[in-house]
């Protein structure tokens, strides 16, 4: 995994003036179709009192907007940190995206101390994620802080 998120990072390093667009799309289809746990990967943008769904790769979603209140992804806005569930279908504050969803990380990005926006990624495997995906989830959304503020209304 390390590997393969050092490739990330130097690939967002390089093309981090490509557009918003194309960097989160690329992030998005990277992690998902190289991270076999990772089944579904997002990253929703703050906007106002919402949560606005910019980049994703996986199946479509009807939660293109959250207010922020609903779901995890609200979660780890309000209490800037990551939320990492390891059994969705036991946690009532869950919505519900994909029948097939046992487990879900998100991972706040923050600029300048404050909640931007969100990494998002849902597993069809129950506890998929442990303290090495959070950490690098967290390296990467340090690595998008500046882009995804840019975004955030
Ligand atoms: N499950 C999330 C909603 C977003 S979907 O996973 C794409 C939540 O509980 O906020």
């Amino acid at each position: 995994m390390e590997e393969q998120i050092e490739q990330l990072r130097s690939w967002i390093e390089s093309n981090r003036n490509s557009g918003a667009k194309a960097v989160l799309d690329h992030f998005c289809s990277f992690l998902r179709t190289n991270l076999e746990t990772y089944n579904w990967v997002g990253i929703y943008v703050v906007s106002g009192d919402k949560l606005k769904l910019f980049s994703y790769d996986g199946e479509p979603t009807e939660h293109n907007e959250i207010k922020i209140g609903d779901g995890l992804c609200s979660l780890a806005i309000i209490r800037n940190e990551t939320v990492n569930e390891s059994n969705v279908k036991e946690n009532t504050e869950y919505l519900a995206c994909f029948p097939t969803t046992e487990s879900e990380l998100v991972v706040p990005i923050t600029f300048n101390g404050k909640a931007v926006g969100e990494i998002d990624v849902d597993s069809d495997t129950k506890a998929a994620f442990t303290m090495r995906d959070e950490q690098a989830m967290s390296r990467l959304a340090e690595d998008l802080s500046e882009i995804v503020a840019g975004l955030a209304e």
